[in-house]
């Protein structure tokens, strides 16, 4: 594999939330080559400003949600260095702290109708939500004082969501979950072809993932799981290729290609609403995918094989992932509104 020594210890060092300390000891080395020494600059200097942005967009979230009232926290891991935060609220303020996240542009990060967000105001059940933009990428909403864990357990949650009902039952989701837990025992539920929620990649970070595998304005891009759109809208826009996208959730699907259309662009890219496993892939010059690490282990060797001779795949995440077959490439990637690992194939 393609990667320098630097860059492996400070991937291993961001895996272990620990970059901005293994920056510091390498850029005070002796006898670092000078090629080194820039890139280790070029990182810290990019980590500097995403650590302000990620800073200023938490304080002015911070000081809207704490005048929603007492008993809300905001709390940042300032050493995973992905943007999520966690509010800690209580069940009194609840309901106001979503109205609030939602006057911010935050967005459940699983499609919810009405009823379900009835359960979840009224029952004060945890929540994530994915930012707008920005370098925050999502927040975790959890009741202060959690009822004890044998009791929180048996709370609905996202996937138990999925199932509509009319509004005066919102109750009923508390049996929602064990009947899908006996159906799928029994054989008589699948579970979905989702692999995880929606998340969306950083804007600003597209095109330096994009350049990695060198993407042309000749070349067909398919984002595999695309979410709304925004990976091929800004690949467009700053590459001049086409692009494709296939994902799962019907509403994200339908709301990528609002998006694209909105952009003017829908003679360039379209959205497909289905299974990636499913969808042909060997038409693309450049397969793009971000999916949680657990997933991402699986689907690496199965999609090289259904590619062209040639074309490349870009995968990025933040966790570390087991990869098979073994990246041509991985580097670390620094943009203002946030830090990833890239990771390149040729099929
Ligand atoms: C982490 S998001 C990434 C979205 C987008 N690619 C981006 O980088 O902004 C992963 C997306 O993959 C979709 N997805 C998961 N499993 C899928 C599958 N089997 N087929 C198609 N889409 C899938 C999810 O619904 C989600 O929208």
């Amino acid at each position: 594999m393609n990667v320098s020594a630097l860059e492996r210890s400070l991937i291993d060092a961001l895996y272990g939330g620990r970059l901005r300390e293994a920056l510091d000891d390498w850029l005070d080395k002796d006898g670092l080559t000078d090629r080194d020494r820039i890139r280790a600059q070029e990182i810290s200097v990019g980590l500097a400003r995403f650590d302000s942005a990620l800073f200023k967009a938490t304080e002015e979230l911070r000081s809207d949600l704490t005048e929603v009232g007492p008993g809300v926290e905001v709390l940042l891991d300032r050493e995973r260095l992905d943007g999520r935060l966690k509010v800690l609220v209580s069940r009194d303020n609840f309901g106001r702290t979503l109205d609030q996240l939602r006057l911010h542009g935050f967005v459940p990060m699983r499609t919810l109708g009405e009823t379900a967000d009835r359960a979840i105001r009224k029952a004060g059940l945890d929540i994530n939500m994915i930012a707008p933009k920005g370098p925050l990428t999502s927040v975790s909403v959890t009741r202060r004082a959690q009822a004890p864990r044998i009791v929180s357990r048996m709370n609905p949650g996202m996937s138990d969501f999925q199932v509509s009902l009319p509004s005066w039952a919102w109750w009923a989701y508390w049996g929602v979950k064990p009947i899908r837990r006996v159906g799928r025992a029994l054989g008589m539920l699948q579970r979905s072809a989702a692999a995880g929620p929606f998340l969306g990649t950083p804007e600003g970070m597209v095109s330096s993932l994009l350049e990695l595998v060198g993407l042309s304005q000749d070349d067909l891009l398919i984002d595999i799981g695309c979410g709304d759109g925004r990976v091929l809208i800004e690949a467009v826009e700053s590459f001049g290729c086409r692009g494709r996208g296939v994902e799962v959730d019907a509403t994200l699907a339908a709301l990528a290609k609002r998006k694209v259309s909105d952009a003017g662009l829908s003679r360039r890219v379209s959205i497909e609403h289905g299974d990636f496993a499913k969808a042909r892939l060997d038409q693309a010059d450049v397969v793009f995918a971000f999916l949680p690490v657990g997933h991402l282990g699986r689907i690496i060797e199965p999609v090289l094989n259904r590619m062209a001779p040639g074309a490349r795949l870009v995968v990025h995440e933040q966790d570390e992932a087991h990869l098979n077959p073994e990246p041509d490439s991985s580097s670390l990637v620094v943009v203002d509104m946030g830090v990833t690992v890239a990771h390149t194939w040729t099929a």
